[in-house]
């Protein structure tokens, strides 16, 4: 059986689609994060769920992130935050894998269970496994009081609100700056600085503001969306931090458009899908104004060079592009928060433009509560 969700107990607020609804009100979602847990005298974070003391969280050698689908994206993002701010080395890999793989559970790994609904039963499986063998389990949940969020030690709720529509976009969006603060809060303990510490309270300060600043532009994303409608598969890419965007991208493309996408790290497009470039196939690509530019720009050329059309998401215009979807600049570590939110956008006016049912697509539920 699957959670059904009480739709019509939500007001629409004047939208057409929970799906346009819940991307809009973003801006107030992150705000609703943040709320209350800023320390500036330390430069730090409170999260008062956490239930892991300084002395602990000292103790944690690595850190293990489950999930699934856009939790799972959320989550690789987190590791890349939890890595360059705590330097705790952190990866996410997708709960069901984890679960039947026999993992070798480590004491001194911290695990971390990401779900929106609380309840998706490979996540709450792997956390009951997981606590029979005495790890230690954080959650990353919306719902409050849902499963995950009772069966772990300890948490971070990320207080996006009701999410109706069955693909994740408010949640995902809170869900990476949830994990920013948790690892603000774990480098603060370690070695991050008060001044990298300040660095990235003011960037999560910044982001309802240049949220709302991206919304803004949702009648040229929807100008591009429409160039793009009629492909039949598209190809994202990115880089490093970049490469979760795209995953993430290509995941809700393929979901409420029902194009086919597929997702690589720019790196990887000499190794295989390169072959696949032809006009026929164009490529969104993630180019954020960071150490990386001058290698996502030859990924773009490689791309011109076998006349790919390219969208890029980028901190300025990219000349090899045919389109480009400008976002502003936060810091580097925050950057995937922000770039990920067009991209909710063109598959959002992608599908609308083939007259999908956007907030019910087909063959998925909101909530998986079965194996
Ligand atoms: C289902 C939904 C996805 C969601 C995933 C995980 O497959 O269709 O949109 O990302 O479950 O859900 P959770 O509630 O655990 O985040």
């Amino acid at each position: 059986t699957t959670v059904e969700w009480e739709a019509e107990s939500y007001d629409m607020g004047g939208h057409d689609t929970y799906m346009h609804k819940e991307i809009s009100e973003q801006a107030d979602a992150v705000d609703r994060v943040l709320r209350g847990r800023i320390d500036d005298r330390f430069s730090t974070v409170h999260l008062g769920g956490l239930n892991l003391d300084a002395r602990e969280a000292r103790g944690v050698r690595r850190i293990k992130i489950l999930g699934c689908g856009t939790s799972y994206h959320a989550g690789l993002i987190g590791a890349g935050l939890i890595e360059s701010l705590a330097r705790i080395p952190a990866d996410a890999e997708p709960a069901s894998e984890f679960r039947y793989r026999n993992p070798v559970v480590d004491p001194d790994t911290l695990y971390i269970a990401v779900s929106q609904s609380g309840e998706t039963y490979d996540v709450l499986a792997a956390v009951q496994e997981l606590k029979r063998k005495g790890a230690r389990v954080l959650g990353v949940v919306n719902v409050v009081g849902s499963a995950i969020a009772r069966e772990a030690d300890g948490g971070v709720y990320v207080h996006a609100g009701p999410e109706v529509c069955v693909v994740s976009t408010k949640c995902f969006t809170n869900t990476v700056v949830a994990f920013a603060l948790l690892a603000l809060h774990l480098g603060r303990i370690r070695d991050l600085s008060v001044s990298d510490g300040k660095r990235i309270i003011e960037g999560l300060r910044k982001l309802p503001e240049q949220i709302a600043e991206i919304l803004r532009t949702e009648d040229r994303i929807k100008e591009v969306a429409e160039a793009y409608a009629g492909a039949q598969s598209m190809m994202f890419i990115g880089r490093v931090r970049g490469y979760p965007v795209a995953l993430e991208a290509s995941l809700k493309l393929k979901e409420i458009s029902y194009i086919h996408a597929e997702a690589y790290p720019a790196s990887e497009l000499k190794h295989g899908p390169l072959a696949l470039i032809e006009p026929a196939l164009p490529t969104v690509a993630i180019v954020p104004d960071d150490d990386l530019l001058e290698k996502n720009r030859a990924a773009l050329e490689e791309i011109k060079a076998r006349s790919g059309r390219i969208l890029a998401v980028a901190h300025r215009e990219q000349e090899k592009a045919d389109h480009t979807l400008v976002v502003p600049k936060n810091e580097p570590e925050l950057d995937p928060i922000l770039m990920g939110i067009p991209l909710q956008l063109l598959a959002y006016h992608t599908a609308l433009a083939m007259g999908r049912d956007i907030d019910k697509p087909r063959n998925l539920a909101k909530s998986v509560t079965v194996e």
